[in-house]
């Protein structure tokens, strides 16, 4: 059964539903993003995704298609028309379309897209076995801060860590790891550090990441936020990721290397299942 999307002002259905081929997101990937996980018909801490999404638009001088009411109210009538009970809503904006030119147009007609996906975040069997990730460099461009479309970098890792046989790929700059393909990387040390990159303009700021930090908080976990090596990954007790669509999601081989007993750690699955608790009662 065909999805109902929504492009600039109608809900279509996506066979209908067409962008110009002189859209600056197509031509230049100037267009930015964001998506959100959905569980039981709800959003998933969407007013921190749409406060990421106007910092997007600002640091890009994007000029906005709608107010953050007006893309709420969108992504609640698509949800509905999708008959949404557990999934993801993508949306993505670009700078319209305009006579290619590299040059931002002077009169924008910024372009808004939506589509829903079916995904069980919760039930995610990968979550049981833990995922195995291999390292890559990090090729990307330095403003990785702004959650933009442009996403091809990520696309070859993720395709080389699964020609490698590996679920994902971790990326390194400088003998640092960056982050994951479409993740936030952590780390959990012998003696119970839990260790993530602080941030800055080399990562995506992770919402899941932030309330990640604020749950090792509230069970007064030790955590560091700085840079760190492929070696102390190596050498951790337990690995994870974060996202809005994997929640919390332990690392259990990083290059083929198992950490601690090869399993799910303990207190990456603990963060998982106090995560999802959060979600539910939202
Ligand atoms: N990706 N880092 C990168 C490079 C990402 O693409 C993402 C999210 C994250 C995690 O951010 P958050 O916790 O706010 O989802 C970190 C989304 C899920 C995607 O591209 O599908």
């Amino acid at each position: 059964m065909s999805r109902i999307v929504y492009v600039n002002g109608e809900f279509l259905p996506e066979e209908e539903a067409k962008i110009s081929v002189f859209d600056r997101g197509f031509l230049f990937a100037d267009g930015i993003y964001e998506v959100s996980t959905v569980i039981k018909g709800k959003m998933i801490d969407n007013a921190a995704h749409m406060a990421r999404l106007r910092r997007s638009m600002n640091e890009l001088n994007m000029p906005s298609p709608a107010s953050d009411e007006e893309i709420t109210e969108i992504q609640a009538e698509l949800l509905v028309q999708n008959n949404i009970e557990n999934g993801l809503i993508y949306l993505q904006i670009t700078r319209g379309a305009a006579d290619r030119d590299f040059v931002f147009p002077k009169e924008p007609k910024p372009s808004l897209v939506m589509f829903t996906q079916v995904l069980d975040a919760v039930g995610n069997p990968k979550a049981e076995r833990g995922i195995s990730v291999i390292t890559v460099d990090d090729v990307r461009w330095k403003r990785r801060d702004i959650k933009t479309v442009a996403l091809l970098a990520q696309s070859m890792a993720k395709q080389a860590a699964v020609d490698a046989g590996a679920d994902d790929a971790w990326m390194v700059e400088d003998g640092f790891i960056t982050e994951g393909t479409s993740n936030n990387a952590f780390i959990i040390t012998k003696d119970d550090k839990i260790i993530t990159r602080n941030l800055s303009n080399d990562i995506l700021h992770g919402i899941t990441r932030q309330v990640v930090l604020e749950l090792a908080a509230e069970k007064s976990l030790v955590v560091e936020e700085r840079p760190f090596t492929l070696e102390e990954a190596l050498d951790a007790k337990e690995a994870f990721v974060t996202s809005a669509t994997a929640f919390v999601m332990p690392v259990v081989r990083i290059n083929e290397q198992p950490l601690g007993n090869g399993g799910p750690g303990i207190l990456s699955s603990q963060l998982r299942a106090m995560y999802i608790k959060r979600a539910m009662e939202a």
